[in-house]
């Protein structure tokens, strides 16, 4: 398996060969100097003011139409062997022509197009965000935060699912050791190949989840007996140069029907990120004048969901882009549903107009009314996501005034729930982000390991929450050992760790008390001074497998992101370049890495770029 092919493998001389092969053989005249120049203009493109010039080179590919400008990059793909041809080929020219459409509507010296270089290239990052400030409804002046009862009452149980990434065509005995992003498929380009490693029956660290290790994991979830389940979305498969309408929708009302057979319970679903669309990431703003095309992606969740969500909140799924709000029954506690997607840099929809939109399909809104109700009502929030809002990977933009949001009900929010990153984290919030202390941790943000095997150990998260503060007492960790013998016979769920007996002692926290923001804080403190303890974090991450090394710098950027709730304070930013920066030292969530997770184009971008330079 392979996300981003290595360099090494390609000296100077043997470009100047391709590209000679390209230039008289592939290429008509035409083109060709429209070739010579993208590759001259990314050649060229070292920091953000070269990377703007190279979108006017882009442009003027785009004014050709798509087909053009998917065949330059196609072919560029193929010539550096950036991947295999069908990939480089299905992940241009799905993703291609939504490119080409943003650089024809922009002007590219302006800021969308800084936006652009930086979700394609990582540069601009820096100079790309745009201040706002978000109309909040006042508190009332009376508005003081309950009192927490004296005597706590018996938890009830919250199962935690995400990124299941289920392929169903997974197939036994395909190769598992290819050259794609996923493999242990009947890929038609490997038919007759004799096979090195066949793919066994539960699953495999190259390959997403088979059909049977998401139907284990959810017969292990029911097990549990949870008063609900909550999934922080990605069903689809991470073939994503395949990827096609009929396909994610065939996969996405199976995994409802999944749910639906095994889980005896209410499930609070959200949607996903790229996955969960097609073409991959691609969700269009309501103010594009091209496309209204994610509407299918909620008319279908609205109807697969209604059954557990109600059908108000089933409405708000078709008329809100996918967001809800539903009153979990027989409690206080409403599930805030929101979709992340709109705030996600590799949708590249977002890039398609000069105007500012702080508010892409109005989820912020959508959000601050389904709060102020909330407030009103005397109730409790839980928000759930698919993309956490620290990560390298979203908007600065929408993280800031997300965090405006958050700050303001911050006595409503008691909890915040994401997924995407495949590993368990977690991000906390701050008052002042500038004196990051216990006193001014507001909020804590738990991310939820994945399912698919691709970055570690299959697992899920169960949390013990207070049934009249709605506040997590503790957390545990549910995984599948994929290197026991007995995972491809049938795979055991098992306790990898349980917060409060592994974190608690360290931090000294009180029997009775909740895990709360300021916890999350302390643990991040005696992370700096006890390593052994980090690294059992570090650890964790990947549930015990795949387990990356984590040097002092790395532990750095680890602890700061876990202070960074809002993306602006993470560590991650790349710097462009063929050096990645910061996040090239090591960081426990690599650039790299979420290239893995990415549409496929920025990393196939960035590799061309790279590649030329060397
Ligand atoms: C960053 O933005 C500032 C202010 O808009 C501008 O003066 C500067 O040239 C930009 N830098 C780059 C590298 O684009
Ligand atoms: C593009 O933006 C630049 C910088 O903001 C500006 O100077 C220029 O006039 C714009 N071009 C067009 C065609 O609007
Ligand atoms: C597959 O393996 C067999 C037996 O080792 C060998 O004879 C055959 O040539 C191989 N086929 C390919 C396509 O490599
Ligand atoms: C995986 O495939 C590569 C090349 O196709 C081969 O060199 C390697 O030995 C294979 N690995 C295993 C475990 O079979
Ligand atoms: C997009 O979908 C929404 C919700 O169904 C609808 O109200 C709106 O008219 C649609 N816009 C376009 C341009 O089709
Ligand atoms: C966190 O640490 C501070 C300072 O040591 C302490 O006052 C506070 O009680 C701790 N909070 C928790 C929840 O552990
Ligand atoms: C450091 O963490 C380890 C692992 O959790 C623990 O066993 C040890 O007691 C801690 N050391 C100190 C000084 O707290
Ligand atoms: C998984 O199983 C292997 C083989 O039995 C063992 O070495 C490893 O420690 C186990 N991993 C975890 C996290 O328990």
């Amino acid at each position: 398996m392979q996300c981003l092919p290595s360099l090494r493998h390609m000296n100077g001389s043997l470009l100047f060969t391709v590209f000679s092969l390209i230039f008289f053989g592939l290429i008509n005249s035409a083109q060709a100097s429209l070739f010579d120049d993208i590759l001259q203009a990314l050649k060229n493109m070292v920091d953000c003011s070269s990377c703007h010039a190279t979108l006017v080179t882009l442009q003027t590919a785009a004014f050709q139409g798509d087909d053009t400008f998917n065949s330059v990059f196609i072919q560029l793909c193929d010539a550096l062997k950036l991947a295999d041809p069908d990939v480089c080929q299905g992940t241009l020219s799905t993703t291609g022509p939504i490119i080409a459409h943003d650089l024809r509507s922009i002007n590219a010296s302006d800021q969308t197009a800084g936006r652009l270089c930086d979700a394609l290239f990582g540069f601009c990052s820096s100079n790309v965000s745009t201040p706002f400030t978000v109309p909040l409804p006042p508190p009332k002046a009376n508005n003081a935060p309950p009192v927490p009862p004296s005597e706590r009452r018996e938890p009830f149980q919250v199962v935690h699912i995400s990124d299941v990434h289920i392929d169903r065509e997974y197939t036994v005995g395909a190769e598992a050791n290819c050259t794609k992003t996923i493999c242990c498929r009947n890929f038609p380009d490997q038919a007759g190949r004799n096979i090195t490693e066949p793919a066994e029956p539960n699953g495999n660290h190259n390959c997403d989840s088979p059909i049977s290790l998401a139907d284990s994991m959810l017969e292990a979830v029911n097990d549990i007996n949870p008063k609900f389940v909550i999934f922080t979305g990605d069903v689809v498969d991470h073939a994503n140069w395949l990827s096609n309408q009929l396909d994610v929708t065939n996969d996405l009302e199976e995994f409802n029907a999944d749910l639906l057979l095994k889980v005896n319970t209410q499930v609070f679903p959200s949607l996903g990120r790229h996955h969960d669309s097609s073409p991959v990431n691609a969700f269009a703003r309501k103010t594009s004048m091209t496309a209204n095309d994610s509407q299918w992606v909620f008319d279908l969740e609205s109807a697969g969901w209604e059954q557990w969500i109600g059908n108000q909140a089933s409405d708000q799924v078709r008329h809100d882009s996918g967001s809800y709000a539903a009153l979990v029954p027989e409690t206080n506690l409403v599930i805030l549903s929101v979709n992340t997607q709109y705030w996600y840099k590799q949708n590249f929809w977002l890039y398609d107009s000069d105007e500012f939109q702080p508010d892409p399909n109005d989820v912020l809104a959508f959000m601050v009314g389904q709060l102020q109700a909330a407030e009103d009502a005397g109730q409790k929030v839980w928000v759930i996501g698919h993309i956490p809002l620290g990560s390298e990977d979203i908007m600065e933009d929408q993280s800031n005034y997300y965090d405006q949001i958050l700050q303001r009900y911050k006595d409503t929010i008691v909890g915040q729930f994401f997924g995407h990153s495949h590993k368990d984290q977690f991000q906390i919030a701050y008052s002042n982000y500038n004196e990051q202390t216990a006193a001014n941790a507001v909020s804590a943000a738990l991310i939820g390991p994945a399912l698919t095997p691709t970055s570690g150990n299959p697992a899920f998260k169960v949390y013990d929450v207070d049934p009249d503060t709605f506040s997590v007492m503790n957390m545990r960790v549910i995984f599948s050992n994929t290197s026991d013998p007995s995972f491809q016979v049938e795979p055991k769920w098992e306790l990898l760790y349980d917060a409060r007996e592994t974190y608690g002692p360290l931090v000294g926290l009180p029997d009775d008390s909740e895990l709360t923001p300021a916890f999350w804080h302390n643990l991040t403190k005696v992370f700096e001074k006890n390593n052994t303890a980090f690294q059992l974090y570090n650890t964790f991450l990947s549930r015990g497998s795949l387990v990356k090394a984590c040097d002092e710098a790395c532990k750095s950027n680890t602890i700061c992101d876990q202070r960074a709730f809002r993306s602006e304070n993470n560590c991650d930013t790349p710097s462009g370049g063929v050096s990645l920066g910061r996040r090239d030292i090591g960081s426990s969530f690599s650039f790299v890495d979420d290239e893995c997770e990415g549409s496929g184009i920025r990393s196939l971008l960035y590799e061309m770029r790279a590649k030329l330079q060397t």
